[in-house]
């Protein structure tokens, strides 16, 4: 089936990135948020990025115009009744997606292709509180959305080939290119992102070298264009602790264990970047 009608639940980091991908690549969009205060807001970002996007030539006014035409903002999910395919964006939390995707069942026709952003949790279970899991699958994003090249379509045993087929062409046509992974915990991107930074971790808390060393033998040894440590700050340390708590307790694998330094900055409200300090310390803009 073609896609042409778009919804996306959640207009947060993420969700505001999802739907300025799939405006700015054709498709109608409807994002749903909880209430007006945060719609306006993830509103407003998506304008800010179209804006940037005009001010440094990468987007005409006209195309930025005609992009937004086709983004429609709304606080009720009813509004996503006449979707092809709709990918949920709301915060990491199995009860609360579990939630949504039986709601999203319910309002959306029998056709339409039910989609998680999750970063780690299970896709099988999401799919299996709906009527229709060979229409469920896992769309992870990678952020920022707009300029990254990846997307990770995660398939459980339940996916029909069809669906599989239907978000593959959906994904290459906002222009990514497609990895497809089993549903497993992290898929293919976040447990080798977490299982490098798990190590880096590691080599901090045993005292074997400094967070710059550790980062540089990432940046100047292979090449990466952030080390682990500084990536990890950059993402939220908050975000990272949650995601390997889940992924351990999805998998129980040793390298996935959640380390206590990243707990401890986490307690005393170092997140990283947006908080002026994480692993390293941050002057403020920076
Ligand atoms: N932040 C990242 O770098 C990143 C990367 C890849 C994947 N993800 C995943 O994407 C998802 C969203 O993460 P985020 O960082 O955008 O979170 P976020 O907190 O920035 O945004 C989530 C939004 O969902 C909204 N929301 C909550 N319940 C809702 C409901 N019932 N209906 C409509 N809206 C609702 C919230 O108001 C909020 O605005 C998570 O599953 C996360 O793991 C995040």
């Amino acid at each position: 089936m073609g896609i042409k009608k778009v919804g996306v639940v959640g207009c947060g980091f993420m969700g505001a990135g999802i739907v300025q991908v799939c405006a700015q690549s054709g498709y109608e969009v409807v994002v749903v948020e909880i209430n007006e205060r945060i719609l306006s807001k993830g509103m407003a970002t998506i304008e800010y990025y179209l804006g940037r996007d005009v001010e440094k030539g990468r987007l005409s006014q006209k195309d930025k115009d005609s992009t937004r035409g086709r983004i429609k903002g709304s606080t009720t999910a009813k509004d996503l009744n006449d979707r092809d395919l709709v990918i949920e964006a709301i915060p990491e939390d199995m009860e609360l997606k579990k939630r949504v995707f039986v709601e999203l069942d319910k309002i959306c026709p029998r056709y339409t292709i039910l989609c998680s952003n999750t970063s780690c949790l299970s896709v099988t279970e999401l799919a299996q509180g709906t009527s229709r899991p060979n229409r469920v699958v896992g769309t992870h994003f990678l952020s920022p959305v707009p300029p990254s090249k990846l997307l990770e379509i995660v398939k459980t045993d339940s996916t029909s080939e069809e669906t599989l087929e239907t978000v593959r062409k959906f994904g290459r046509s906002l222009g990514k290119e497609i990895l497809v992974a089993k549903d497993t915990p992290g898929f293919i991107f976040n447990y080798l992102l977490l299982a490098l930074t798990g190590a880096a971790v590691k080599l901090l808390e045993d005292g074997v070298a400094s967070a710059e060393d550790i980062d540089k033998s990432m940046t100047l040894g292979l090449g990466h264009p952030i080390g682990p440590l500084a990536l990890a700050d950059f993402n939220g340390l908050d975000v990272g602790y949650m995601v390997s708590c889940a992924m351990y307790e999805r998998s129980k694998d040793p390298y996935l264990a959640p380390s206590i330094i990243m707990k401890k900055l986490v307690d005393s409200g170092h997140l990283g970047r947006k908080t002026g300090e994480g692993f390293y310390r941050y002057k403020k803009q920076e």
